[in-house]
């Protein structure tokens, strides 16, 4: 039962997939509420699951030490969909109530987000945080998470420049970021990748081939950074086979093994395939990373403690703004002058 108080009681849930920088936001939404609202936060268990089950635990000052350089999400996390399908609004509100709530704060991608939005229709008051290292969300120019993807997928495309150098090779580099090709193209101009396959622009094979033909007139290897969610003109994007997502949607994946059989068996060159996959969303959160989750969980109880909800925070520019957290799971793809700019080093 609560307790006789007129302190705000706040949840925190994150949903979808984990990735560095969620435990930073917690930490920040914890020590800022705690030291100058006076607000208690519960932290939902399992992201979804722990709302539809009223699942929580406290947090305060000593549970959220030593977070900020801790990757993943020390709550858990689950896609709305948890158990089927359908998003099970009306569970999630009994678990709302059940646990007291004055508001909630989730922290997610599109369709975590999507679920926030609908909860706060229904009369909830929630205020969300962008995190995905898709980095693909309306309504800010980063997610948490995104800066440390770029950083271990520019790291890759260095590491692979050298040992494709030594060998005269092609190597094909295979990045996440489901339909949105902003860790590709991003890490491509970081690490100087020499053609960059993104969702965004599909690509013919034959002209892949040709553009690489080209290069080894005058160089010996050829770096590809390809978006796993890259496509052929009029073709469908690669889907692990037999592997679905939480959603009970096929996983994308594996564009990259059948570039590198296309490429050798078109041009005869030694060509591999290396796909980073989970590596992008693990470990220790960068320093922006943890800066953006501090900010934005700042930012997020500030707006709970002035009442206002059915937002979501994001940053724009240098400035930390809000918007509605319906225009969140619209998604954001990469602009083409980004990708004509990466275009110029493809040669
Ligand atoms: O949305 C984040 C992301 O890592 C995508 O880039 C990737 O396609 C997907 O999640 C992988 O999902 P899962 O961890 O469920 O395999």
């Amino acid at each position: 039962m609560r307790e006789n108080t007129t302190k705000m009681r706040v949840g925190v849930l994150t949903g979808g997939g984990d990735c560095p920088g969620l435990n930073a936001a917690i930490r920040a939404i914890v020590r800022k509420g705690i030291k100058d609202y006076g607000m208690t936060f519960l932290g939902i268990k399992e992201g979804w699951k722990g709302l539809l089950e009223a699942n929580a635990i406290i947090l305060d000052r000593d549970n959220v030490s030593g977070l900020l350089v801790r990757g993943g999400t020390i709550l858990g996390s689950t896609p709305a969909s948890v158990f089927k399908k359908d998003i099970m609004l009306d569970k999630f509100i009994e678990g709302y109530k059940e646990l007291e709530l004055d508001a909630l704060i989730v922290i997610g991608g599109d369709s975590t987000l999507g679920a926030a939005s609908r909860l706060s229709d229904a009369g909830l008051k929630v205020i969300g945080i962008p995190k995905t290292i898709d980095n693909d969300l309306t309504g800010t120019d980063r997610t948490i998470g995104f800066s440390t993807a770029l950083t271990v997928a520019t790291e890759a495309v260095d590491r692979v420049h050298t040992t494709a150098e030594s060998h005269h090779r092609v190597i094909i580099v295979e990045v996440m970021g489901r339909q949105a090709g902003w860790i590709a193209v991003m890490a491509g101009i970081a690490g100087g990748a020499d053609m960059i396959l993104i969702p965004e622009r599909p690509f013919d094979i034959e002209d892949v081939c040709k553009h690489i033909k080209k290069r080894h007139e005058t160089k010996n290897f050829t770096i590809v950074v390809v978006a796993e969610g890259a496509l052929q003109k009029g073709g469908q994007a690669t889907f692990k086979e037999g592997e679905k997502d939480a959603f009970g949607y096929a996983t994308l994946g594996g564009i990259a093994y059948w570039l590198k059989d296309e490429i050798r068996k078109r041009l005869g060159f030694d060509t591999k395939a290396v796909i980073l996959g989970h590596v992008q969303r693990g470990g220790t959160p960068t320093p922006e990373d943890r800066i953006l989750a501090t900010e934005f969980g700042i930012k997020a109880v500030t707006l709970i403690h002035e009442n206002k909800h059915g937002l979501m925070v994001g940053l724009k520019g240098d400035k930390i703004v809000t918007s509605p957290l319906k225009e969140a799971s619209k998604g954001r793809n990469v602009p083409p002058e980004i990708y004509s700019m990466s275009e110029t080093f493809f040669d």
